[in-house]
């Protein structure tokens, strides 16, 4: 294999998975997006390459250039480490990396990440599954692009029951709430908004549907919509990182 389709996890550098720090560490060059936290980066050998295909002039470098580039980089033999936030398969676009090395014949595979889409939401003290409360969750993206025909049928989503996952919604977390209200959902339904989850810049805003809107979120964040959304089970004052150190001492633990 030359090319590795990496996820990083959400952002705080032990959420690696153990394959994504090796291969990093092993890597001739390291693909990676503005994100991308320099712990993770630091794995890669002195040696190798390090290409930001982040935003520039807070222009995203168009994902055309980057599938050229790393199937220029794969042709060479060169071991490849592409690294993307989350899972590279959610909306990471790694499938259109994967489909142009395939399509060039360039030997790659994926290396799949935790997701923000439940780790920042776990980061904060949320399930996005509970029983009794939710029995499943839909991801969606909140960004909209023009005449884009998958576009969300937000009215539709909000008979489906459930925990509604939002990335890259803030912008339009006003119109989403708006639709949402009007597909059924109640104005009282519980919203939690986590900025930076796993990070420690992490901030976490708790509000309802019908004052989403109107309640200051930070980019980049996941907007956790249903009835877990007002759980809040690490406590107020309680991080991932100190639930960890304190080993397996934690309450409320059934063990199911
Ligand atoms: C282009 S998507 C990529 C998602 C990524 N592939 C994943 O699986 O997490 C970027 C969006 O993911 C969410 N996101 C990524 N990292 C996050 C974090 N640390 N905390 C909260 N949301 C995050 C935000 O909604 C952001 O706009």
């Amino acid at each position: 294999v030359t090319v590795h389709l990496i996820g990083a996890g959400p952002g705080d550098p032990e959420l690696l998975t153990v394959r994504a720090a090796r291969l990093i560490a092993s890597a001739d060059v390291v693909v990676h997006d503005a994100l991308a936290d320099p712990a993770v980066l630091d794995l890669a050998p002195p040696s190798a390459e390090r290409i930001d295909v982040g935003k520039r002039r807070g222009r995203p470098v168009p994902q055309g250039l980057i599938n050229t580039l790393l199937v220029h980089l794969g042709s060479q033999g060169k071991d490849v480490a592409r690294v993307k936030g989350g899972d590279p398969f959610v909306f990471g676009r790694g499938g259109e990396e994967a489909q142009a090395l395939a399509a060039a014949g360039v030997p790659f595979d994926v290396v799949p990440g935790i997701s923000s889409a439940v780790a920042a939401p776990a980061a904060a003290g949320v399930p996005v599954t509970h029983r009794g409360l939710s029995a499943a969750f839909t991801v969606v993206t909140g960004h909209r692009r023009h005449g884009d025909e998958t576009a969300t049928d937000w009215e539709a989503l909000a008979r489906v029951g459930g925990t509604i996952v939002v990335l890259m919604g803030v912008a339009h977390r006003a119109e989403i709430a708006e639709r949402l209200q009007a597909g059924g959902l109640a104005g009282e339904t519980p919203v939690m908004a986590v900025t930076w989850g796993t990070r420690p810049d992490q901030q976490v805003a708790r509000t309802t549907l019908a004052a989403l809107g109107a309640t200051p979120v930070a980019s980049p964040a996941t907007i956790v919509i249903g009835a877990v959304a007002a759980l809040d089970l690490l406590g107020p004052t309680v991080s991932v990182t100190d639930a960890n150190s304190s080993g397996s001492s934690s309450s409320g633990s059934s063990g199911s």
